[in-house]
């Protein structure tokens, strides 16, 4: 994460959020804690843009002197057309949650898949070198995981998805010195005994059909660390069975809603905020 090259010496800061839909964002509510709790005087704005706008939006990004913006769906990707420079990171990853103007220029990063990562570190697995990890999902929240996972050195890193193509093809992407390898679910059930860490990356089990299962608990090797990226409900189905009926160690997803956005807070201002009162001001507005 960058250091202070970023930090805004004079004048109250200027953020937001852009995305369509906006108005559920817990963003704005977790920033204000974050500015609130590190003494800021700062706004973060919730902007609603739809795909046809968001030229003219980076335009008055621009114009209007914000210092940066998260960006959520679905401009992930195609706000890239519109930066000046992207993060290595972001541009493996091929998409952007975080942009920084500074000096005139639109810079991009992706926070997404590093915090997760600070978030199962903090939470729930201190050390990830040696292990071996199981992702459920090839999408855009998988590819960000497996790019940052593979900074930690596991020793082995499976892609497992429905459509097995694109698991196999997000692996070949990213695999390294590390193995990365793409699976059927039928497979995945062959594979599972070998895993240390199981994370769903995909939205089965997503509020409002939190019955469903992405794959059947009894096949979860007992004790190993279960986690889930979806933070409504702030326990999926999944981590529950997995925490009841095998014993797992359980890491949910709101952390990785927290760190994202504890990061791009120090790409923005240099220094690190509080991340207990940003979870606490999410929890608060869930509640
Ligand atoms: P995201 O950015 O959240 O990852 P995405 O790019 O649309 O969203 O990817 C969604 C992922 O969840 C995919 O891996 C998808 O599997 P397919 O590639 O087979 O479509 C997975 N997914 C979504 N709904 C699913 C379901 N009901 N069962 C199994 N996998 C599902």
């Amino acid at each position: 994460v960058s250091t202070a090259n970023h930090t805004i010496d004079k004048g109250p800061v200027l953020l937001g959020v852009i995305g369509d839909p906006i108005a559920h964002s817990k963003s704005p509510v977790m920033m204000a804690a974050a500015f609130r709790a590190a003494g800021i005087e700062g706004e973060y704005r919730r902007l609603h843009v739809k795909p046809d706008q968001l030229k003219q939006t980076l335009q008055d990004i621009r114009e209007q002197g914000f210092h940066g913006i998260n960006v959520t769906i679905p401009h992930k990707v195609a706000v890239m057309d519109y930066l000046d420079e992207l993060d290595e990171a972001a541009e493996k990853i091929g998409a952007v949650n975080t942009i920084v103007h500074a000096n005139g220029r639109l810079k991009g990063y992706n926070t997404d898949g590093a915090g997760y990562v600070r978030s199962l570190r903090e939470e729930a697995v201190p050390e990830l070198a040696g292990r071996t990890v199981m992702l459920l999902g090839a999408g855009g929240a998988s590819r960000g995981i497996v790019h940052a996972l593979l900074q930690e050195l596991p020793q082995r890193v499976m892609i497992v998805n429905r459509t097995e193509d694109k698991a196999r093809q997000l692996a070949g992407e990213f695999s390294a010195e590390i193995p990365v390898e793409g699976y059927s679910m039928e497979q995945a059930h062959r594979c599972l005994p070998g895993v240390d860490i199981l994370i769903n990356t995909t939205s089965v089990g997503m509020h409002p059909r939190t019955e469903d299962m992405p794959l059947p608990v009894e096949l979860i090797p007992e004790g190993i660390v279960v986690s889930d990226l979806i933070y409504n409900p702030l326990e999926t189905r999944l981590l529950r069975e997995s925490r009841v009926q095998r014993g797992c160690m359980v890491h949910g997803g709101l952390g990785m809603f927290v760190y994202q956005g504890a990061i791009a807070f120090e790409h923005w201002l240099g220094f690190r905020p509080d991340v207990q009162v940003m979870r606490q001001a999410v929890l608060d507005s869930l509640a």
